[in-house]
């Protein structure tokens, strides 16, 4: 990797995951990159205006003086010469065809997760990745972050024996799945999508295996319309543990600094549901699932269970992975970066940290090591993650809602549409 080599970066979708998380990471590391922002794209020419001039300052800030170009309409980034890598942060419901444009300019193309709110619209997203030929990377977190890389090679070295279970527990308080776009399953899938589609790429990847069948319990327990609810926070007095601000008037704590709007009044302005960031978390409409356990069993006869909420205390232990070998168990906190190793049949304990200088970075590091991965890719290697995984893991869902809708009645996965491949 040469930074030498300057590489452009057209971002469509200018919100809080591609400038705040993303953006960020790149103007942090573009010396090491060579990455430069170069064009940003959105539907709110107030908001892609706001990105531009906070993406400006971070590259300023890291000794780089930029003219980052604006464009109402994503064709005209896909064919700006500056851009040579494209990378697609609009909400699911708007992931299909930036990415079928992208990917058929050639460019490179990352997409983040989920690949799409429905299975027609990661479909057709499969497929015109297999006309093309031309393969894009995905943002599932979990895959870029040190502890779960670790996990991952202490289980193929044999560590634990041969892997038989898995387990994700991901208590995880986050109202904002009621506040924003993601609270209807129409435009995100729901937030099984939204988040447990993450969950489920972990697993596939730690079972190394297909899914065979699913069944599922679940519904919606906490964020339930009601129809006294106001429409959006800003107009509301009530005391409520679930308060959204669109425009920020106190000092962000580092866990919100990712996920809120950090400066501007475009996000204050909108006035429809779904571009609103401060939906009441109560008005009716919303039909996603807040919870889950989920039963897994693969074509190796690995099985996994995810246990989900996204309701919950805030806690060090809010998402946890355990695997149990033949052998030997390894227990993973996600929020402290430990990794608890039992092998040899309980002979050897031992808890190793794997906090490194990104932890404490947007996604515990995830985003920034995203970045370095991203730049091996656009010199030739393959995805970490590939579209096809998110596929799967969006299937996973698909079969998911489909047992919770079914109480809990087992799905094969075969079942679940899919393409040719
Ligand atoms: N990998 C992760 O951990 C992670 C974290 C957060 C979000 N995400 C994903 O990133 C994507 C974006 O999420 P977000 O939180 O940034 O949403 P957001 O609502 O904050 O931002 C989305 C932006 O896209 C714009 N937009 C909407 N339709 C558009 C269109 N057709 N063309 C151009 N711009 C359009 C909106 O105006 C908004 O500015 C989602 O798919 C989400 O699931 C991934």
């Amino acid at each position: 990797m040469s930074a030498n080599r300057k590489i452009g970066i057209g971002i469509i979708g200018a919100g809080r995951r591609g400038i705040f998380c993303l953006g960020s990471r790149i103007a942090e590391s573009t010396k090491e990159t060579g990455f430069e922002v170069r064009a940003v794209c959105d539907v709110n020419p107030t908001r892609m205006n706001e990105a531009a001039g906070y993406l400006t300052r971070k590259f300023s800030e890291s000794g780089i003086s930029l003219k980052i170009s604006q464009h109402s309409q994503y064709q005209n980034l896909i064919d700006d010469p500056a851009v040579e890598l494209i990378m697609v942060t609009t909400p699911s419901y708007a992931h299909r065809d930036p990415t079928i444009l992208a990917l058929r300019s050639g460019k490179k193309v990352y997409l983040d997760k989920p690949i799409a709110q429905n299975i027609e619209d990661s479909i057709a997203i499969m497929e015109e990745e297999m006309q093309t030929g031309n393969s894009l990377i995905m943002g599932f977190t979990r895959r870029y972050e040190t502890p779960w890389r670790k996990a991952f090679s202490h289980v193929q070295q044999g560590v634990i024996g041969d892997l038989h279970m898995i387990q994700i527990r991901a208590i995880i308080p986050y109202d904002v799945y009621g506040h924003t776009w993601r609270r209807r399953r129409k435009w995100s899938g729901g937030a099984l999508n939204d988040k447990a589609s993450h969950h489920f790429d972990a697993i596939n990847w730690f079972a190394q295996s297909s899914a065979k069948h699913i069944s599922a319990i679940g519904g919606q327990a906490v964020y339930k319309p009601d129809p006294t609810a106001p429409e959006r926070c800003s107009e509301c007095s009530r005391e409520c543990n679930y308060r959204m601000e669109a425009k920020p008037s106190r000092n962000l704590t580092q866990q919100y600094q990712d996920v809120l709007p950090m400066e501007g009044d475009s996000w204050s302005q909108e006035t429809q549901e779904i571009y609103r960031i401060d939906n009441c978390v109560y008005l009716p409409g919303s039909d996603i699932k807040d919870h889950a356990i989920v039963q897994v069993a693969y074509d190796n006869g690995v099985v996994a269970s995810l246990f989900w909420s996204i309701f919950g205390p805030h806690a060090d232990d809010q998402e946890t992975l355990e695997l149990v070998g033949s052998n030997g168990r390894i227990i993973l906190k996600r929020h402290t970066a430990e990794l608890d190793i039992v092998s040899h049949y309980g002979e050897f304990h031992e808890v190793i940290n794997y906090k490194d200088d990104a932890f404490e970075t947007s996604h515990f590091g995830a985003d920034l090591k995203l970045i370095r991965d991203m730049r091996s890719f656009f010199d030739g290697e393959s995805p970490i993650v590939s579209a096809q995984h998110g596929f799967e893991s969006t299937r996973m869902v698909m079969a998911t809602h489909q047992s919770i809708d079914n109480v809990g009645q087992t799905v094969l996965m075969k079942d679940i549409p899919s393409t040719n491949r």
